[in-house]
């Protein structure tokens, strides 16, 4: 099973990246997916802030393809909280879109299993005497905010992505031969540039990676969310992140086979 893979795609996020440059990206990115033929399309969230019809003037860019579309939020996507749109509203849109919602539940192809969660943070990615909140204007919150603070609330989130994530793996598990997670924020500390040190609270948890190895069948974790191009394992999951709004812009691919050691490898960045 080929399984071709990108998140963090901005797109019309005029505030964040340059919009020709995230719709150039993607439309070459459905472009290369029409010559790959992967058998699997995911999306690891941060596809878009959410303006009216962005979800279906790009994604519908993947409409002739014959495989498997799996996608996750990203905090972008459900506009910052775990909430209505998060939880409802981008499951019909994507589902409209031919995209199965991974957040709402796994997925089973083959043998193999797929979860999804947005994830959330909750600080454990960072180390407090070494990070400080750096006070920005968030088009987000529509005023000044602190960057790298926590909230109450993201303990609380990150419980819950953390339980239904769980959830998910346990339902399947014993169902398929192994499982490729999908997390849109970060699941080791491992994976952060130290000169980024003071985004790190916001980054995600190791909480999410911690669930990772305590799950046998879990071989592959694809994150999003630091927007750096990076292929790393960590006790024996292979994890990757290949994000079109990163410098340069990446696309990753992972592939199964059913005799033998499975195989995960990458190639063909952008
Ligand atoms: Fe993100």
């Amino acid at each position: 099973m080929r399984i071709l893979f990108s998140s963090d795609w901005h797109l019309e996020e005029k505030f964040v990246v340059d919009p020709k440059r995230q719709s150039r990206d993607v439309h070459l990115l459905a472009a290369q997916a029409r010559e790959i033929q992967p058998d699997v399309l995911i999306v690891a969230g941060d596809i878009t802030w959410g303006e009216d019809g962005v979800y279906e003037k790009y994604l519908s860019l993947f409409d002739d393809l014959n495989c498997i579309k799996l996608a996750i939020a990203g905090n972008h996507d459900a506009a910052f909280e775990v909430g209505p749109r998060h939880e409802e509203e981008l499951a019909m849109v994507l589902a409209d879109l031919g995209f199965h919602y991974l957040d709402a539940a796994p997925c089973c192809i083959d043998g193999v299993g797929f979860v999804g969660t947005m994830g959330w943070y909750d600080g454990t990615l960072s180390n407090p005497t070494e990070t400080k909140a750096i006070p920005i204007s968030d088009p987000f919150a529509g005023g000044p905010r602190v960057i790298g603070s926590i909230q109450p609330r993201d303990a609380v989130w990150t419980a819950k992505m953390l339980a239904r994530l769980d959830a998910h793996i346990c339902d399947i598990e014993e169902h398929v031969r192994a499982i490729v997670a999908v997390i849109h924020h970060v699941p080791f500390v491992e994976f952060l540039d130290h000169d980024l040190f003071w985004t790190h609270p916001i980054m995600g948890s190791r909480r999410f990676g911690q669930l990772l190895l305590s799950h046998q069948k879990v071989r592959a974790c694809i994150y999003g969310h630091a927007h750096t191009r990076r292929v790393q394992e960590m006790g024996g999951v292979l994890c990757a992140n290949h994000c079109l709004v990163g410098h340069p812009p990446s696309w990753g691919m992972l592939e199964t086979r059913a005799s033998g050691p499975e195989i995960w490898f990458q190639r063909n960045p952008l």
